[in-house]
């Protein structure tokens, strides 16, 4: 997404060592290994292993690092890999469409466990942290995380079916979500009534915040050389603001995008979940 922006921002140059922190299914960092050439190093970071799997198919060689890690770890990764810097650093935060689809919980179009989990081999499920959480804490995730104007009633709505209905599953969400959401606002919503639900909890069960905010502050500043460029590819506000606050800080950063960059009419038509992307990017002083 945002393509052809993230290349004119990171302006890639031969031999430089690219880090791609959401490597997804690789197709920016293919685009980007393009630029590199054969004397640069592309470094592809994804909490899901099932991501690098399909990340490999698109971009391999003796220069291509993809390991399963956070960005927020990307200073233990590059000094593994013998790196002292980085010269560029993409970030396209979110969901990528084969998660969508992966029966992980992340669509509501398809069935599955709610799972939620980026990295299934850490932390707890989703379905798991409803059952344990209180009512007011759901409704503060919900409320935090999805801006959520129906938290209260979303959440009662999911401690009281734990007594013989709990939700487990994707179905049984969007079962609850719908039945504590008025009709007449279900019916006027252009958006799913579910959408920022199934958003606030991915972002609750995965911390994403928590890592998106440490790379912002603390990591991006450490590992880029001076001269260096950092893009961020947001799909929520509360991401967005995150990536603003960051790049206004004048001593560490100089501000490429004082408004941030969206998708053309023609990318927004050809992909709708494109017309919520938000691009930032900024040269490390
Ligand atoms: C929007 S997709 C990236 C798509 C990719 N740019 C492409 O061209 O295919 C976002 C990816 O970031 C991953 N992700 C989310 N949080 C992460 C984190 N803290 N560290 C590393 N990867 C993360 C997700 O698993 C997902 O694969």
């Amino acid at each position: 997404m945002l393509l052809r922006e993230v290349l004119h921002f990171l302006d890639v140059q031969p031999g430089q060592v690219v880090v791609d922190g959401t490597v997804g299914g690789g197709g920016h960092a293919a685009a980007l290994l393009e630029r590199l050439g054969d004397t640069g190093t592309l470094v592809g970071l994804d909490r899901d292993p099932a991501m690098l799997e399909l990340a490999a198919e698109k971009v391999s060689g003796p220069n291509t690092h993809l390991v399963h890690a956070s960005h927020a770890d990307l200073l233990d990764v590059l000094a593994e890999l013998g790196l002292d810097h980085a010269d560029r650093v993409l970030l396209d935060l979110g969901l990528s469409s084969d998660q969508l689809e992966s029966g992980r919980g992340f669509g509501f179009g398809t069935d599955g466990p709610l799972d939620l989990r980026f990295d299934e081999s850490r932390g707890e499920p989703a379905h798991e942290r409803l059952e344990a959480l209180e009512a007011d804490e759901i409704t503060r995730a919900l409320q935090d995380y999805g801006e959520e104007r129906h938290a209260r009633a979303i959440a009662a709505e999911i401690v009281a079916r734990r007594d013989g209905n709990p939700v487990r599953t994707v179905a049984d969400l969007v079962a609850a979500v719908e039945s504590a959401v008025p009709g007449k606002v279900r019916r006027d919503s252009r958006k799913h009534p579910a959408t920022r639900v199934f958003q606030a909890l991915r972002i609750l069960v995965n911390d994403e915040l928590q890592h998106v905010e440490r790379t912002l502050e603390h990591v991006l500043p450490a590992a880029l050389v001076a001269g260096g460029r950092a893009c961020v590819v947001t799909f929520h506000s509360l991401e967005d603001r995150l990536a603003k606050h960051a790049f206004r800080d004048e001593a560490r950063w100089e501000n490429l995008t004082n408004k941030p960059t969206t998708a053309t009419p023609a990318e927004s038509r050809v992909n709708p979940r494109a017309r919520s992307a938000k691009l930032r990017a900024a040269t490390r002083r």
